[in-house]
């Protein structure tokens, strides 16, 4: 029997936070050990509400603890939310009904560090936002680097990026938490832009998912229904095309199953002096690379993900 992973998620819950998690909840192949918090797409106690409401929303069958974070980059000033793409609240204006769990009374950084020292070898850091809480965690115990691994959504190889030409928005958030992570021999597989940006949830897709709903999941898909118009609207004002862009559910997904994606090893350096590149993740092209420090997704099987997407949250 396939073994059940344990993940920690670390989310800026935002609008592909909130599909990421959602997935992550109703996956009976996850086990979810905690979920923590950091800005990004809105201030971090606003993360950290948006976040307690989806987990009441998606009905976990156990108990997940949610630890906030950082609420600016580590030597940067936080740059405004993200209201175009994820609303005023981050979750596209919904109003989701407020909850009775309070987040627990210890830091996002002390709670990473805690619970992989408690399940050491055994667990996967899963990150959908900045990198900082995982870089003041690396800070306060460097040997967690040994203890586990990280999946996260970030940067952009052969791909130009989403905040500025050459940078992804996780990675330009906070380029010095990157520059520390990627530097501190944690096993890194990176999600980025290569292929979450091919990992496109269309009409024909939203359709399939309405559908699929039964009337006891009236809650669940009035607010899917809700951020996935949304999401269809901010897209279509970009001139991106009517679809939502599934960044941070890919990187879920590729915990559960990594032969959706082809991975190819680089060194990834990632710029924090640039004007125009900060943010940047830069490899070194030649082959075979001298070292390496992360597993890049290059290509997804975009249509076999987001079917077992659908699949995972109509379960
Ligand atoms: O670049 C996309 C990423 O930035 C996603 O994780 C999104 O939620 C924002 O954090
Ligand atoms: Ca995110």
């Amino acid at each position: 029997m396939e073994q059940v992973k344990h993940i920690l998620l670390d989310v800026d819950t935002g609008v592909d936070d909130a599909l990421a998690l959602i997935y992550a909840f109703k996956s009976n192949k996850l086990y979810i050990e905690g979920v923590t918090t950091v800005f990004g797409n809105v201030d971090v106690k606003q993360a950290t509400d948006n976040t307690l409401r989806v987990l009441a929303l998606a009905q976990p069958r156990y108990e997940i603890p949610v630890a906030m974070g950082a609420d600016a980059p580590l030597f940067r000033p936080r740059r405004e939310n993200v209201t175009a793409i994820h609303g005023a609240n981050g979750l596209a204006g919904y109003e989701l009904p407020e909850t009775s769990q309070l987040p627990v009374d210890e830091r996002a950084s002390d709670f990473i560090v805690r619970k992989v020292r408690e399940q050491a070898h055994d667990i996967t850091l899963v990150f959908t936002g900045r990198l900082t809480n995982l870089a003041v965690a690396l800070a306060k115990d460097p040997s967690i680097a040994q203890k586990a691994k990280l999946v996260l959504m970030g940067g952009a190889i052969k791909v130009p990026g989403n905040t500025t030409p050459v940078s992804e928005a996780n990675i330009h958030g906070d380029p010095e938490a990157a520059h520390r992570v990627f530097e501190s021999g944690i096993p890194i597989t990176m999600v980025g832009l290569d292929v979450t940006g091919k990992a496109k949830f269309g009409e024909a897709h939203f359709h399939e998912l309405m559908n699929g709903f039964t009337d006891e999941q009236a809650e669940l898909k009035a607010f899917m229904q809700h951020i996935f118009t949304f999401s269809f609207e901010a897209s279509e004002r970009l001139n991106e095309g009517k679809n939502r862009l599934m960044h941070d559910p890919l990187a879920v997904a590729v915990v559960e199953d990594a032969s959706l994606v082809e991975m190819e090893d680089y060194y990834v350096y990632i710029e924090t002096k640039g004007q125009l590149s900060s943010g940047a993740t830069l490899v070194d092209f030649r082959r075979p690379p001298s070292r390496t420090n992360a597993s890049v997704c290059m290509h997804v099987r975009e249509e076999a993900f987001l079917q077992h997407y659908i699949r995972t949250v109509l379960s």
